[in-house]
């Protein structure tokens, strides 16, 4: 008998097609968002599970649908994933590391670009017919070539922003993370590891670039944002909850820091009120991986984590990996 999948969310039609080449695949292709209820009801029953970062696997739906085996995140993210929860059932947890670095590279470094050069907010201005004449320091922002980029949290992602600043646009590269980095891997990025206040202290424009855990909550909030140049800019590509979003919305208004740029937040798809009401901040909802070859490449990476972990009883990019035993 085939093993039995659910799929979470609406994924590309052909990584259905491919999944039910190998499974019993009922999928949420209508799209709906599950509540958790509706999502252990779909799940019961099922050894496998398409998740997206959206769908929370914890204890309770653990608990509640024992035949679950593995489940394949279709995101490199997985705090939707009650890790320790699932190893302690024997849950395999999978997710999408490689395939979006480059893209999700290249997104951090448009939104920081987009919002130190105040893309959003003059094309506000000029949608809405307010461009009348030219002035001198109309939407002046600030430089990214030759500036000082700040990396906090320097893994694929991060590297791969900071060799773009590097390289690219002769910025100085500096960079805190939990654990330094080689000499070799600092040298091709040509950065250099400080430490998380003289990161604050010293950046000109500031990329999180972390992942969420219970410690990095807040790891940016009003005394982070109080140590930042007021002419600075923060840009958030890693999760909702790393920045105090009523502080930094705060900040922004008294002009502490100059501007910011934000594709994640805290409770999204809600974005907190005093946020969209500033005009010095680029928002984006959450499509830093969003390139179409790249969302296949995730979805496919999801599907074959499934395949192969039913079929060889290994996967490719396994999370937890001492489920597997031998
Ligand atoms: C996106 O946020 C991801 O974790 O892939």
């Amino acid at each position: 008998m085939r093993p039995k999948i659910f799929v979470a969310r609406e994924i590309f039609p052909e990584v259905v097609e491919r999944l039910a080449v190998h499974f019993e695949v009922q999928s949420n292709q209508a799209d709906d968002i599950l509540s958790k209820a509706q999502l252990i009801d779909a799940l019961r029953g099922k050894q496998g599970a398409f998740t997206t970062g959206g769908d929370r696997i914890d204890a309770e739906v653990l608990a509640a649908c024992p035949d679950l085996k593995i489940c394949a995140n279709m995101a490199v993210g997985y705090n939707n994933f009650d890790l320790p929860a699932m190893t302690a059932r024997g849950v395999l947890a999978t997710n999408t590391p490689d395939v979006l670095t480059e893209t999700t590279a290249d997104f951090g470094f448009a939104l920081m670009m987009a919002t130190a050069r105040r893309m959003s907010e003059s094309e506000h201005f000029l949608r809405a017919g307010k461009w009348t004449k030219w002035s001198f320091d109309m939407f002046a922002g600030s430089d990214i070539h030759g500036a000082t980029l700040g990396i906090l949290g320097m893994g694929r992602i991060g590297q791969g922003i900071a060799r773009r600043g590097a390289l690219g646009f002769g910025m100085n590269v500096i960079y805190h993370n939990r654990s330094r980095l080689d000499a070799a891997t600092e040298a091709q990025c040509k950065a250099r590891y400080v430490s998380k206040e003289e990161l604050l202290r010293s950046s000109d424009h500031l990329v999180l670039v972390l992942p969420y855990s219970p410690s990095a909550h807040h790891a940016i909030g009003a005394a982070e944002l109080a140590m930042m140049k007021p002419t600075a800019t923060l840009v958030n590509i890693a999760r909702g909850g790393i920045v105090d979003d009523a502080a930094l919305a705060q900040a922004l208004a008294q002009k502490r820091i100059a501007a910011a740029g934000l594709d994640v937040f805290e409770g999204e798809p809600s974005v907190h009120p005093d946020l969209l009401t500033v005009p010095n901040v680029v928002l984006t909802p959450h499509i830093a991986s969003a390139s179409v070859p790249t969302r296949l490449a995730m979805a496919n990476l999801a599907a074959d984590n499934l395949i192969q972990f039913f079929s060889t009883g290994k996967a490719l990019t396994p999370l937890n990996p001492e489920v597997l035993g031998g």
